[in-house]
């Protein structure tokens, strides 16, 4: 199979999941600190105090990826750099930190993607109630401002949001991601602050004129399948669809939301002409795909009335199942229902119990290239087809804080041994490696 030569081959991180260093140069809170720091939040009550050391060990990552030949790296920029208060004062040490990055990266030949928010919040922001309070979209606009001002056409990706469902329903409905809460009411505000601040910074971004740069979102998006053909299964599985796909979906290109959302409560959140400034023309749609979920009715359920059943067949290290059709599937499906617009794939990867070699040189990974393999194929697959996906990224370029997991589940290209802060290249990396030299894959 060959991998068109327009289509970019990539790889992705976080800031809070490799940067460390979170009290240097005039870092403030993040609600992740906060969070990792309270007791049984995460596994053995891991933090991302050190991470993979990345704000000290950036050039050596950036010379890895060279070494690697990825054509382009998806970080985030850690909002309590920027602005340690959420807004008002700038940090120029930590705006510094990034700037330096994105002229190694571009002396590198690495094509920047930036992410603006990818869940550490300033600390700040959330004692003043966090994204259930309307403030904190325009305070993400003006954070967004300074980037887009700092940076300009420097970076010529830019994502506002990772993953909005994420953040809104882990972080305040499930309550395993920060800022750990069990608020239906809070679920559906942050999560409309967060489409709302995603408006507003495309606007400031269209404010800019910027000559090449593009902007776009990245959603997490499920494959759901229904359990059966039983029309209450096929029911379930469309407000399945609506919960945890076109909420965020819908209102971004639409600007509607789904009218099986409607039971939760959102008429009291939105104010008019909100989803005329969530609705801004996108230059592309960032999709992250990891899972298909089966579905059932659950008619006992009031708010949901659906169940995910548990998956099936071989399963990674986060119990997730392994369904490559499912990122085809989701990728047609946008094409068709949201699009044309061009797609990005700014994750896909898999967790695998990878074990260093005892001369601590190799890490054999063959389950994780077979699903790198699988998933791209399937990529190139919906492109051949005439679906207008341009790009890439491996989730991750190095092993990292998995959020509540913490370090034990590793998606890396690069195994990462923490006590030494060594990066070494797995078998899976050596394999991309080959992939991005002879544009093709083996299928
Ligand atoms: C995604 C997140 C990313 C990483 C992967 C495994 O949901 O965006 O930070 O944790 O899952």
């Amino acid at each position: 199979m060959r991998i068109p030569e327009d289509f970019v081959l990539g790889a992705a991180t976080a800031a809070y999941q490799i940067e460390g260093a979170v009290a240097e140069d005039g870092r403030g809170e993040s609600i992740w600190d906060r969070f990792s720091h309270t007791p049984g939040k995460t596994v053995r009550g891991e933090t991302g105090d050190i991470a993979c050391d990345h704000y000290h060990r950036w050039q050596e990552d950036v010379r890895l990826m060279r070494e690697l030949g990825i054509q382009s790296y998806r970080f985030s920029i850690a909002w309590p750099r920027v602005l340690p208060n959420g807004h008002g004062t700038v940090n120029e040490k930590g705006l510094d930190f990034y700037r330096r990055l994105v002229e190694a990266l571009l002396a590198a030949g690495i094509q920047p993607m930036a992410t603006l928010y990818h869940w550490d919040l300033p600390q700040a922001l959330q004692d003043k109630g966090g994204w259930p309070n309307r403030d904190t979209a325009k305070a993400f606009a003006e954070y967004a401002h300074v980037v887009f001002r700092t940076f300009g056409d420097q970076i010529p990706l830019y994502v506002t949001l990772n993953e909005p469902w994420c953040a809104s329903v882990l972080g305040h409905l499930i309550g395993v991601h920060a800022p750990g809460m069990n608020d239906i009411r809070a679920t559906l505000a942050a999560a409309h602050h967060l489409l709302l601040g995603h408006g507003l910074a495309v606007q400031a971004f269209r404010d800019e004129s910027l000559e090449r740069a593009r902007i776009g979102i990245t959603n997490i998006l499920t494959d759901i399948v229904p359990a059966s053909e039983d029309p209450a299964d096929t029911e379930a599985a469309s407000r399945a669809d609506a919960y945890f796909n076109r909420w965020f979906l819908d209102p971004v290109v639409r600007g509607t939301y789904p009218d099986a959302l409607a039971p939760f409560g959102l008429a009291a959140i939105v104010q008019p002409a909100d989803l005329d400034t969530i609705r801004q023309p996108l230059d592309f749609l960032g999709v992250n795909y990891y899972q298909q979920q089966k579905v059932q009715a659950q008619p006992n359920d009031p708010l949901l009335g659906f169940r995910a059943l548990p998956p099936e067949g071989e399963l990674t290290a986060m119990s997730w199942g392994i369904q490559p059709e499912g990122l085809y599937r989701v990728l047609r499906r946008v094409h068709d229902e949201y699009g044309p617009i061009p797609l990005y794939v700014t994750e896909n990867g898999a967790a695998f119990e990878d074990v260093l070699s005892e001369d601590g040189q190799h890490v054999e990974d063959p389950r994780r290239i077979a699903y790198l393999q699988a998933h791209l194929a399937a990529v190139l697959k919906a492109r051949a087809e005439g679906v207008d996906v341009r790009g890439y990224y491996v989730w991750s370029l190095l092993d990292n804080f998995e959020w509540a997991e913490g370090y034990a589940k590793r998606f890396g290209l690069v195994y990462v041994d923490y006590p030494t802060q060594r990066r070494i290249v797995k078998a899976s990396g050596h394999w991309y490696r080959a992939v991005l030299e002879r544009r093709a894959l083996d299928v």
